[in-house]
């Protein structure tokens, strides 16, 4: 290709073989290092070609293999398109590939959510072997456009190349407690949207705790009528009806994240102690509770009627999620005698397993025998998990010290809690979930999961100023590879994201361990 450049008038032309590109001083050029685009998490490979790709022409999405997955994801892609650029991306069935649009295609190639991401001159291409590859190509390609923001015709340049990427666990998650305090649909809607953004894989909703009982069970109604009716401090409190989980169930789904519901017992359980007298050793229901204090409500292991309710909540609930895991909670049973839990758990994991969903509870549950492939969630004690390893569950790494997204950052943050650590974004950054414990090893970790606690938390806005932005740092542990996490670089990429953080709502916290861009 023949290349020549001509000096015009304070202008710069360059031109080439079939193209030709024009810029005059003092305008922003168009990217082309797409190397240096401050992606998070950091891809596995980027290769750059130099050039720059325009949003501005009118673009089509082409669909390679015609799934219905791939047309709802499609239309997804469209509407976010239109709402980033103000251009509406047409949809059409499959193109040839040099076709000027966005092309999706299926390949056989890649396996489960890796993805390749190429951006030509003139079109882009993203490649999986599922629909959900797909879409964290597109959850990229969505940040690079985040990142280079449109000028004020809606047009976004961003640098040519190709991505090539795959995650370092299957299971990225948080956890979100709407018991201490209730979060509306809305809510929590917005916070899928921002951690789909990171790549964040697994949403676990802690939907029952001494304060609030949060999803309507059928069979039991005054769970949430009486159980659901207060929060901590004394507010309304409130509740999802079947319906309105569904909502969020099939909202998260179209975010490829998948929901994770926790019912926490036989402890953390005044809210349907309160609702059922029956569930009480003594037979009496205590008041409903709206203070902080853990660990002083039991279920009664001993009572047959116990083991009805748990079916009950568990079946109902399980209709309704399509996800392969069951929470049954199981920390800080405090008020259980110690064969009391056993019995318990044993048999709740019983009922996880009829209604054929994988268990996942806190690290204590390690004291039970534990069924093939359930996973021990580990949060404090690293002996609990070691001993849940040795009975053959997988691990979901969620340190306290290091993970627990309701930490304070220092010592002048006023919301959260301080009992783990202080977490600063630099130290929530900064392990290595296949270090940390001798006993807990790569092959034993399914993932890793940022909880958000919410006793100090009211709204979007609080849940946001914890989750952010140390959410991204736990979004790039779980996916990149080890080699290529640094704080130093990540710090950098991170302080591009300070505009795309509150473009989508997150009032983040503005750390001063990053100098954040304008
Ligand atoms: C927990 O933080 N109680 C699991």
């Amino acid at each position: 290709m023949i290349s020549f450049l001509f000096k015009i008038s304070g202008c710069i032309l360059v031109g080439f073989a079939l193209l030709s590109l024009q810029a005059c001083e003092g305008e922003p050029q168009p990217p082309t290092h797409l190397a240096q685009a401050a992606l998070i998490p950091i891809p596995a490979q980027v290769i750059e070609t130099g050039k720059s790709f325009s949003i501005k022409e009118d673009k089509q999405v082409f669909l390679g293999e015609d799934t219905e997955a791939l047309q709802a994801l499609a239309g997804h892609i469209s509407s976010q398109w239109k709402a980033l650029t103000g251009y509406a991306l047409a949809r059409s069935k499959a193109a040839s590939q040099g076709q000027n649009g966005l092309h999706l295609t299926l390949s056989d190639s890649l396996k489960g959510e890796a993805y390749r991401l190429s951006i030509g001159q003139r079109s882009i291409q993203i490649d999986a072997g599922t629909a959900d590859g797909i879409f964290r190509g597109w959850q990229s390609l969505e940040q690079l456009m985040r990142l280079q923001q449109a000028d004020e015709e809606g047009n976004i340049s961003l640098p040519t190349g190709e991505i090539e990427d795959a995650p370092n666990y299957a299971y990225r998650g948080t956890m979100l407690d709407v018991s201490r305090h209730f979060f509306t649909v809305e809510e929590v809607k917005a916070y899928i949207d921002m951690i789909a953004m990171y790549k964040i894989n697994y949403l676990h909703l802690h939907l029952s705790d001494d304060q609030g009982w949060r999803i309507e069970i059928k069979s039991w109604p005054n769970l949430t009528t009486h159980g659901g009716s207060t929060e901590v401090g004394g507010g309304k409190g409130g509740f999802y009806t079947q319906e309105d989980y569904q909502e969020l169930v099939r909202y998260a789904q179209a975010r490829y994240i998948t929901i994770v519901p926790e019912i926490d017992m036989p402890g953390h359980t005044n809210a349907a102690l309160a609702s059922y007298a029956e569930l009480n050793c003594d037979g009496k229901a205590p008041e409903l509770y709206t203070g902080t204090e853990v660990g002083f409500s039991t279920f009664c292991a001993n009572k047959e009627i116990t083991y009805q309710f748990v079916d009950d909540v568990v079946r109902e609930i399980c209709a309704i999620t399509p996800g392969p895991y069951f929470h049954i909670g199981g920390d800080e049973s405090h008020v259980t005698k110690k064969e009391d839990y056993i019995l318990f758990v044993s048999k709740a994991l019983e009922i996880v397993a009829k209604y054929k969903k994988i268990a996942v509870g806190w690290d204590e549950i390690h004291q039970a025998e534990l069924p093939v492939g359930t996973v021990a969630q580990y949060w404090r004690n690293a002996e609990n998990a070691s001993s849940a390893v040795r009975k053959g569950a997988r691990v979901l790494m969620s340190p306290a010290t290091y993970a627990y997204l309701d930490m304070k950052y220092d010592s002048t943050t006023e919301l959260g809690l301080a009992w783990a650590s202080l977490i600063s974004v630099e130290r929530g950054y900064s392990w290595n979930p296949d270090l940390l414990e001798a006993a807990i090893s790569r092959e034993h970790i399914l993932g890793i999961e940022a909880p958000l606690w919410s006793e100090t938390i009211a709204d979007l806005s609080d849940m946001t100023q914890l989750a952010f932005p140390r959410l991204c740092g736990y979004a790039e542990i779980g996916w990149s590879a080890a080699e290529q996490r640094d704080w130093a670089g990540y710090r950098l990429r991170l302080a591009k994201h300070a505009a795309l953080l509150e473009g989508m709502g997150a009032n983040f916290f503005r750390t001063p361990e990053v100098d954040w861009e304008k």
